[in-house]
């Protein structure tokens, strides 16, 4: 069966990047498959997750190729030269420019810990989106994944799943039940609708 060449970008601790990876052992990712892991960070424990599961992983480091510039430059020769047909950004904390997402137009996907418009664009990442969501004082947050455009999270939206918050949420708890009940959930069924789609479109 021909399965779409998945890459994932890192930078961190990876839960979702194992999510998807469980996600391919248990068959709910079956017309993909994850055959690259990149990572802005070495110290990235991403990256041993990748080890563990026997995918092969790449580091580029802005600061040692001197500009955003020559870092995507970078990352487009590893993705080219991997054949990587769908890219994922897992946790990924670097903005892509235009000229990244033009190249891989509509074979980016993003999961963002927020459900999108709130709480999204320059300067919402990581634990820093629960901690304005709490001081907003919603009371439902969530998560999404979408397709990566030249928008900061501005792009077409692929799935959301809502998480209700609790009176005694902090960041950290907050940031937890939101990777448990929505992200690591709905990130490897849209990664395995997307891969449909792109079967489809190629038969048809
Ligand atoms: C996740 O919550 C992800 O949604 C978020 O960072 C965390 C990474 O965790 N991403 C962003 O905020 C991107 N704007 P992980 O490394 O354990 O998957």
């Amino acid at each position: 069966m021909k399965q779409i060449k998945i890459a994932v970008l890192v930078s961190g601790g990876g839960t979702n990047l194992q999510a998807l990876l469980d996600a391919q052992s248990s068959g709910i990712i079956k017309n993909g498959k994850i055959s690259l892991v990149v990572s802005n960070n070495a110290d990235a424990y991403a990256l041993k997750r990748a080890e563990n599961f026997g995918v092969e992983s790449a580091v580029i480091l802005k600061s040692e190729l001197g500009s955003q510039e020559a870092f995507e430059d970078k990352l487009i020769d590893i993705l080219k030269s991997n054949g990587t047909e769908l890219i994922i950004l897992a946790g990924f904390m670097s903005i892509l420019s235009e000229r990244f997402t033009k190249t891989f137009e509509k074979r980016i996907i993003n999961v963002h810990p927020s459900l999108i418009p709130s709480f999204c664009g320059k300067g919402f990442y990581g634990l820093k989106v629960h901690e304005a969501a709490l001081a907003y004082g919603v009371k439902v947050t969530g998560a999404t994944v979408h397709f990566v455009n030249e928008i900061p999270d501005g792009g077409e939206i692929i799935m959301q799943k809502s998480v209700a918050i609790r009176g005694n949420d902090t960041a950290e708890t907050l940031q937890r039940r939101v990777m448990e009940q929505a992200e690591w959930k709905i990130l490897p069924r849209a990664t395995e609708m997307v891969c449909k789609e792109i079967l489809k479109k190629r038969k048809a």
